[in-house]
């Protein structure tokens, strides 16, 4: 059954579209699925309170509004997951390239940064009610001054790709992974997200704590922390930003 993209809301210009889903829901109920679209976000928003940039046009600016069923709020870090892994996929299946996910959802090819995830959920009960998910994806763009790890799909493959098509494989991946999440497989979702990671199980180095250690990436907890091992054998685990990757 497809639900997600059967309605597309297209905008001109928005501060942003997760913006723009919270006030429909605010008013309507949209239908599960609708997407909003925005050719140009003028506000676009990122993880932690930074901005989301995006030349106008030539990128994927859009959010999804889902209803996720018996998804706790204390793991609804599965939903990012599937999310990632869904645009990951979508990724690769576009562009015939190899993408990893860089904790907690960035998606990279060749190291570089080409789409994020906001998600913005609210909660009833102990349970999930409805999430906004936000997905900006660098399609076209071909400059990205100050953006050093920024890059796109055109850049990486070498090629310009249709953002409609892009935009048609990433609902139907985005609608099978979620399908495989409300079904209950779990577990099939922290395995490719586990198979995708940037790091895992690869030495590396870490800053955190005020320090330099050298590490490995062992695992996701529910709630979303990284865990890592420690050279010494110390195992922790983070919150995003409280540790930088330094490969
Ligand atoms: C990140 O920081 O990596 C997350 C970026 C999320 C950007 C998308 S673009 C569409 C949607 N609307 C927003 O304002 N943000 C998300």
């Amino acid at each position: 059954m497809q639900i997600i993209g059967n309605q597309v809301i297209r905008l001109q210009d928005v501060d942003s579209t997760n913006n723009f889903a919270a006030n429909l829901l605010n008013t309507t109920l949209p239908p599960e699925g609708t997407a909003i679209l925005a050719y140009n976000q003028f506000g676009g928003k990122g993880q932690r309170g930074a901005v989301w940039q995006a030349e106008p046009g030539a990128n994927l600016t859009l959010s999804v509004i889902l209803y996720p069923k018996k998804i706790p709020a204390s793991s609804q870090f599965i939903l990012s997951k599937m999310v990632a892994v869904a645009l990951a996929d979508a990724v690769d299946e576009v562009s015939g390239l190899s993408s990893r996910i860089k904790w907690p959802n960035d998606i990279l090819l060749n190291n570089k940064k080409v789409a994020g995830i906001l998600i913005e959920s609210a909660v009833s009960g102990m349970n999930l009610s409805q999430a906004i998910i936000g997905m900006g994806l660098n399609v076209n763009q071909q400059n990205f001054e100050g953006l050093p790890r920024a890059s796109s799909l055109a850049v990486e493959a070498g090629k310009a790709f249709d953002k409609e098509q892009v935009m048609q494989q990433l609902f139907s991946l985005l609608n099978y992974y979620y399908m495989v999440l409300q079904r209950g497989n779990t577990a099939k979702i922290d395995e490719l997200y586990l198979e995708k990671l940037f790091g895992y199980r690869e030495d590396g180095l870490f800053r955190h704590s005020g320090g330099i250690d050298k590490g490995k990436i062992t695992g996701i907890k529910e709630n979303g922390r990284l865990e890592i091992e420690f050279s010494t054998g110390r195992v922790m685990e983070f919150e995003n930003k409280e540790v930088e990757f330094l490969y």
